[in-house]
């Protein structure tokens, strides 16, 4: 009963920060609806918000090589990597938000066998998680898009990055979308001299007082026409006169589906069922109050 009341409390308080309208302010994003992008993870590192992540089976997530991996591509601890998801949801009278809290424990670690820690070059790893999610409308997994965004594309970079340089929170509460353009891959060569461009990425540039990349948002999709276009390889500039740089995913379709093919097996979760239960009952018990 107690830790019920811990989890209302807690969706109570969750639900007030969703309704605030307070976000806009900062690095120029606004707040997703999670719902509709409840695709978007957020990857922790021993608790810890490390960086962003997007499902794309029910059991794998994709994320930045440099995320998880930053010194070798064997060797580190699945155990150390869990995957919070998060969602948010309507109660029954469609009104209030409230948001649901998972987190995932990690099984197994897949990072690109050709990332190269210099170049950044194919900066994709994968998060296996202990077991398949239940597949339901506040879950699901992201369309990876079969081509390339063109130049010049309007596309939406989403994340649950720093809302701002300094800030004292090392992600944002709420899940942050912006809207960005596509540059072509000379232009950003131009721009980035101290970089590499390799041909498996691709730059978008923020729009004039609009949003851009910062800490914690690497990994999290760039989404063109809804399809995942890219993923954030680069998040550290955290400037708005900067391209930034991201994984050009239509070259890793295969890699991506080999690896979701190779830990489609597995149980389905039921935690996500369960919290689904819990927050049924909970909005039970508040509407008999
Ligand atoms: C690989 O990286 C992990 C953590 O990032 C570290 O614990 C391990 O010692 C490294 N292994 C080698 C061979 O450098
Ligand atoms: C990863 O897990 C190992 C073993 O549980 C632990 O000793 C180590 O400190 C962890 N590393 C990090 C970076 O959390
Ligand atoms: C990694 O990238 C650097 C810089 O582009 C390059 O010099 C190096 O040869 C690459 N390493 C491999 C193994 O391809
Ligand atoms: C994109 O814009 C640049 C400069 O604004 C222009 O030179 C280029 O031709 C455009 N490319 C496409 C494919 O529209
Ligand atoms: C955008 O996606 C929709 C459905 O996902 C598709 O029907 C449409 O052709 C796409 N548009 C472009 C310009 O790719």
């Amino acid at each position: 009963m107690g830790r019920y009341l811990a989890i209302f409390a807690l969706l109570c308080c969750a639900s007030r920060v969703l309704s605030q309208d307070g976000d806009t302010r900062i690095v120029g994003g606004i707040s997703a609806p999670i719902s509709r992008y409840s695709f978007v993870v957020q990857v922790l590192q021993s608790g810890q918000m490390l960086c962003s992540g997007v499902f794309v089976s029910r059991r794998c997530v994709l994320t930045s090589a440099n995320c998880i991996a930053p010194t070798n591509n064997t060797g580190q601890n699945p155990e150390n990597f869990s995957v919070r998801v998060r969602t948010e949801s309507l109660n029954e009278a469609g009104t209030e938000h409230a948001l649901l809290t998972t987190e995932h424990a990690v099984s197994a670690l897949e990072v690109h066998p050709n990332f190269n820690r210099t170049s950044l070059d194919s900066d994709l790893a994968i998060l296996v998680l202990t077991r398949n999610l239940t597949p339901s409308l506040l879950v699901s997994p992201v369309e990876v898009a079969l081509n390339d965004a063109p130049d010049n594309a309007s596309v939406a970079i989403l994340g649950w990055g720093r809302l701002h340089p300094n800030s004292p929170e090392a992600f944002s509460p709420t899940l942050q979308i912006a809207e960005v353009t596509t540059i072509s891959r000379e232009q950003c060569r131009t721009r980035l001299p101290q970089q590499p461009v390799t041909d498996n990425m691709f730059c978008t540039v923020p729009l004039i007082y609009q949003g851009y990349v910062c800490a914690g948002d690497k990994g999290g999709p760039v989404l063109h026409n809804g399809s995942l276009a890219g993923l954030v390889s680069v998040d550290e500039h955290c400037s708005p006169n900067l391209p930034s740089v991201n994984v050009r995913v239509s070259q890793f379709r295969t890699w991506i589906s080999d690896m979701v093919k190779k830990h489609n097996s597995g149980h389905t979760l039921g935690g996500l069922s369960a919290t689904l239960l819990i927050f049924t009952l909970l909005t039970s018990v508040k509407l008999n109050l």
